[in-house]
């Protein structure tokens, strides 16, 4: 019935363990955020106070537990108590999320629903994750998601165990952060006066302007609400492509000088950030107030789909080529890159980019997100780099469920509930030392046609239910035994107002008649995928600069 598949679960009697008005939550004061969400998930649904007290036989008691690793959690449940035994407080956290999935599905409803037993199965589960990298992207650029749904996703992450939200918040579309002394990056960067209806292949619009963005003190708010559910949030700044909303705010940024708008169309943008002093100067100052408010280590600036045209024909570009000996436009988005890396460096942070950051120089200390692939992943791994696995025909989110035509808005190659189940985040060609450098997977939710919370949800769910299988139960993981699972799991979800895809399609209003999209086959992605591995190596040979 658990999900993610605990490492071990062992039936223990018949006797169930019932929450009453005198159960009591014993924990140290160490464990007290984890006590204090307990509390206040079930306090509302159950009406029992669960006031904190001492470990009497009737408790719910945390201890710490020197045995257990991080993350790591034994939890015990019999008649007379439920003994949650943790390595560190999140071991604490993800056994008082397993305690929640041993109640009724009703506990995971906002308030009560009428008079009932709260019976908790008598069992031991022992669990720990697979990965310390258990990751979603949440694009915030291309649709807005307002802060109370965005802090709803946290919860929804933490339900599954999952620890990295990746806030993808810059984009040719929008700019969603805040920055004191650049206003004009949210008063111009953060709308754009019209959408595509649909894939760009169909030339339609929407004709209705979008945008958002969140304040400093919402981001510190997002921050510090995933924190308490033992969630990082990693920021991401796009650069020096992706970059239309910032150059829109302040054109000096880009290359032409001539204003921009914010981009109304999906896909890459030629218009890139320029590589002057005073562009390093706003960004780097952009990153200082990132850090700032995103206390992880961890701060992603993208690195992908940068077109090198406009750097060929900027004179500009050209001399800081010649200056500094570089070899061609990807050493100098190495060079762009690292100049940031250093910054982050500096500050004790580490960069994350999309596998392009390997063309032309990874930095030192650099983690990849390897999207175009797994092969990214297996060059920085051997070179040495952190990596995490979100290859784009496996954990992109955004691509269709099925081939049914009734999809909504589909777009790329089937991305089926078997098929994220079954994505092994360590790819083959790595050695057992190699692989030690995958911290994890992600699974990215980009949303050029995802326009709405409900449209996330239906995304989302149950792909990412069996993407938090991948990244937390052991390898190797049966898909039956795991559709079995999300039988139980389905409830709850429901129960939280998730409004998941059903295995049976979507419901009459989850479907888009009005949105075309643009479905691909599975060997038109497998191809691109394969050009783009050969490209890599390619350029890791050095047969693209005789
Ligand atoms: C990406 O999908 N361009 C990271």
């Amino acid at each position: 019935m658990l999900l993610p598949r605990p490492v071990h679960l062992t039936r223990d009697g018949t006797e169930p363990f019932t929450l009453t008005a005198a159960t009591v939550i014993a924990a140290p004061p160490e464990l007290a955020r984890v006590e204090g969400w307990l509390r206040g998930v079930l306090f509302p649904v159950t009406g029992l106070p669960l006031p904190p007290g001492e470990a009497r036989p009737g408790a719910i008691e945390f201890t710490l537990a020197a045995g257990l690793g991080h993350e790591a959690y034994r939890l015990t449940v019999r008649p007379g108590g439920v003994r949650i035994e943790a390595g560190d407080a999140a071991g604490a956290f993800y056994g008082a999320q397993t305690l929640r999935q041993l109640l009724p599905p009703a506990a995971f409803r906002s308030g009560a629903v009428g008079e009932r037993d709260w019976l908790v199965a008598p069992v031991i589960v022992e669990d720990r994750p697979r990965f310390r990298w258990r990751g979603c992207l949440i694009d915030v650029a291309r649709h807005f998601l307002p802060k109370p749904d965005l802090l709803r996703y946290i919860d929804l992450l933490a339900a599954h165990k999952l620890n990295v939200l990746h806030l993808h918040l810059t984009d040719d579309q929008g700019w969603r952060f805040e920055v004191k002394g650049y206003p004009k990056l949210t008063e111009v960067g953060a709308w754009r006066r019209e959408s595509p209806l649909g894939s760009r292949r169909h030339g339609l619009f929407d004709g209705r302007p979008h945008g958002g963005f969140y304040t400093q003190d919402d981001l510190r708010e997002i921050v510090s609400y995933a924190a308490d559910r033992f969630v990082t949030v990693v920021p991401e700044i796009e650069l020096p492509g992706h970059s239309q909303a910032a150059i829109a705010a302040y054109p000096e940024l880009g290359n032409l000088g001539d204003p921009l708008e914010v981009a109304t169309q999906w896909g890459v943008s030629p218009n890139v950030l320029n590589v002057e002093d005073a562009t390093l100067a706003f960004y780097r100052d952009v990153l200082d107030q990132v850090m700032e408010i995103f206390p992880g280590e961890y701060v992603c600036v993208g690195g992908d789909e940068c077109p090198k045209t406009q750097w060929r024909e900027s004179p500009s570009a050209q001399r800081r080529i010649r200056e500094l000996g570089l070899r061609d436009e990807d050493e100098l988005q190495s060079w762009f890159v690292r100049q940031f890396s250093d910054h982050l460096t500096a500050r004790g942070r580490r960069l994350l980019g999309w596998d392009e950051i390997i063309e032309g120089g990874l930095p030192p200390g650099a983690t990849v997100a390897s999207w175009r692939g797994t092969y990214g992943a297996v060059v920085a791994a051997r070179a040495g780099h952190d990596v995490i696995t979100c290859p784009f025909t496996e954990l992109y989110l955004d691509f269709r469920q099925s081939d049914r035509p009734d999809e909504p808005v589909p777009i790329g190659s089937v991305i089926s509930l078997r098929d994220v189940h079954s994505f092994e985040p360590v790819p083959p060609e790595l050695t057992e030392a190699e692989a030690v450098r995958v911290l994890g997977a992600q699974a990215n939710l980009w949303t050029e046609h995802i326009d709405s919370p409900r449209a996330l949800d239906y995304m989302a769910f149950p792909r990412l239910s069996a993407f938090a299988e991948v990244v937390w139960s052991p390898a190797g993981g049966d898909f039956d035994d795991f559709r079995a699972r999300l039988r139980h799991h389905e409830p709850r979800l429901a129960a939280l107002g998730v409004e998941y895809r059903k295995e049976t399609g979507p419901e009459p209003w989850q479907t888009r008649p009005d949105v075309k999209g643009w479905p691909r086959e599975r060997a038109e992605t497998e191809a691109e995928v394969a050009a783009w591995t050969r490209g890599i190596r390619r350029d890791l040979s050095g047969e693209r600069h005789p």
